[in-house]
């Protein structure tokens, strides 16, 4: 035998161990009962370790503390000064800090308008906007419309017309309605409005139109037109 087959029979030799331990038959790779074993527990260890990494990444993050903001709004005539965490809603500025519970959450998403209140002269899904982008802002809730001594003349149409039946739209509805008002004095055009060049007309499309943001579930609708209609002057009471 050569010098070179020599240590090709070592090499051989070597990797199958004690000769006499050998499984798997002759030549080849040789596997170990031992070597199978101890490779399936190093993956198991493996997979332990990549998972618990993975659950302890997903720990990790923290939520960041809430950034406050001060905030200075004028509501319902008063001046009210908040400290707010910018993500809060002007809904939510409205009825968990101020308690100014009549304005309604109804869907939270600008799908029902029972959360319509007046910034500025106009009408707003306050569940879609937020309180700090209101700085200064002039707004008239439900509160600030009328009391129950002196209901704003919307208010005492609602409840002369019977407009409403569980009553949590109407807060919206009302706010929503002297605004609709408001917009066609001004002549602002709304989807069913003809002509765009002469002011619109005070026409009962012309409202349920503009109304149409304004969802009631009692479907009062009906009553809450009439309303609209004995206040805009545009039909017999
Ligand atoms: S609560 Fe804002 S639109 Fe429904
Ligand atoms: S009165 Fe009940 S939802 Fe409008």
């Amino acid at each position: 035998m050569s010098n070179h087959d020599k240590k090709v029979n070592k090499e051989h030799h070597d990797e199958g161990g004690n000769g006499s331990k050998k499984e798997g038959g002759q030549g080849g790779f040789h596997l170990t009962r031992r070597t199978l074993l101890k490779a399936g527990s190093a993956t198991v260890a493996v997979a332990a370790v990549s998972s618990s990494t993975v659950l302890s990444a997903r720990e990790l993050p923290v939520t960041p503390s809430p950034a406050m903001s001060d905030l200075t709004m004028n509501v319902n005539g008063e001046k009210r000064q908040l400290n707010v965490d910018t993500r809060t809603t002007l809904l939510d500025a409205l009825r968990e800090n101020l308690h100014l519970t009549g304005t309604k959450k109804g869907c939270d998403h600008g799908q029902c308008g029972a959360c319509t209140v007046i910034v500025d002269g106009r009408r707003i899904n306050s569940c879609l906007t937020l309180a700090v982008m209101h700085q200064d802002a002039e707004i008239t809730t439900i509160e600030g419309l009328g009391t129950p001594e002196k209901l704003h003349p919307m208010q005492a149409a609602f409840v002369k017309h019977d407009g409403y039946q569980c009553g949590y739209c109407t807060p919206g509805q009302i706010c929503s309605s002297v605004a609709v008002l408001k917009e066609i004095e001004m002549g602002i055009p709304s989807h069913v409005t003809r002509d765009l060049v002469s002011p619109p007309p005070l026409t009962a499309d012309e409202i349920r139109e503009r109304m149409s943001g304004n969802i009631c579930r009692c479907g009062a609708y009906s009553n809450i037109l009439a309303a609209i209609e004995d206040v805009a002057g545009s039909k017999e009471s």
